[in-house]
């Protein structure tokens, strides 16, 4: 039900044109962290891969709604694929000077053809599945990453599941003034 109330919030608010991201230079695994916290109740059940790359784990973004987008899709890989399959979370540079940030399923996948559908407002995969939530989760997802300046999608996997993937820009690395720290140094140098 909290994510419910959440998810519905957060899209009155990003519908309204009020969110205010607040992006800051943070780890990647930290925010990956907080969602699986976030979700852990329901992704009990099913294996969780998580494999990220140190050398690119620092990029620029507004932690609150990136947790936000994490948790939706892990719920959704817990929540339409059987008991015991494996989510996983990657991530890769993408374009750009973006990263992009994989989440993925073992499960039955999108049907072809809905793949942009499932990204809209009230929105189901299957017109007969079990009504699990109100269908903003991925609604939510995209107008979180495109206030970022990214983009999400999802394919097809090889192997059978789906793979959402959303790419944000990693920003502009801090530029650190050694000018001080050389001075200090220059000074106890004999
Ligand atoms: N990993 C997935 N595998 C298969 N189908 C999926 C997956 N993720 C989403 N879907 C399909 O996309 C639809 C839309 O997902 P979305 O997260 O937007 O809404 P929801 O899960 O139905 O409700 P909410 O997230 O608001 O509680 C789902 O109803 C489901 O049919
Ligand atoms: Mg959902």
């Amino acid at each position: 039900m909290s994510s419910l109330v959440n998810n519905l919030l957060d899209m009155a608010r990003l519908e309204s044109g009020v969110v205010e991201l607040n992006r800051q230079w943070q780890p990647l695994e930290e925010v990956v962290g907080s969602a699986l916290r976030a979700v852990r109740s329901t992704i009990a059940g099913h294996h969780i891969k998580v494999d990220l790359p140190e050398h690119f784990l620092l990029l620029e973004f507004d932690v609150a709604t990136i947790e936000r987008v994490l948790s939706n899709l892990l719920e959704n890989g817990a929540q339409y694929t059987p008991i015991g399959s494996t989510i996983s979370i990657g991530a890769a540079p993408g374009d750009r000077g973006h990263l992009q940030i994989g989440v993925e399923d073992n499960g039955p996948g999108i049907a072809v053809g809905k793949e942009n559908d499932i990204f809209k407002n009230f929105e189901r995969g299957k017109k007969d599945s079990a009504a699990l939530g109100v269908c903003l989760g991925l609604a939510i997802c995209r107008a979180i990453v495109d206030a970022h300046g990214g983009s999400i999608r999802v394919e097809g996997r090889a192997g059978g599941g789906a793979r959402f993937v959303f790419s944000i820009p990693r920003g502009l690395p801090p530029v650190v003034d050694l000018t001080a720290d050389d001075a200090v140094e220059q000074r106890i140098t004999p």
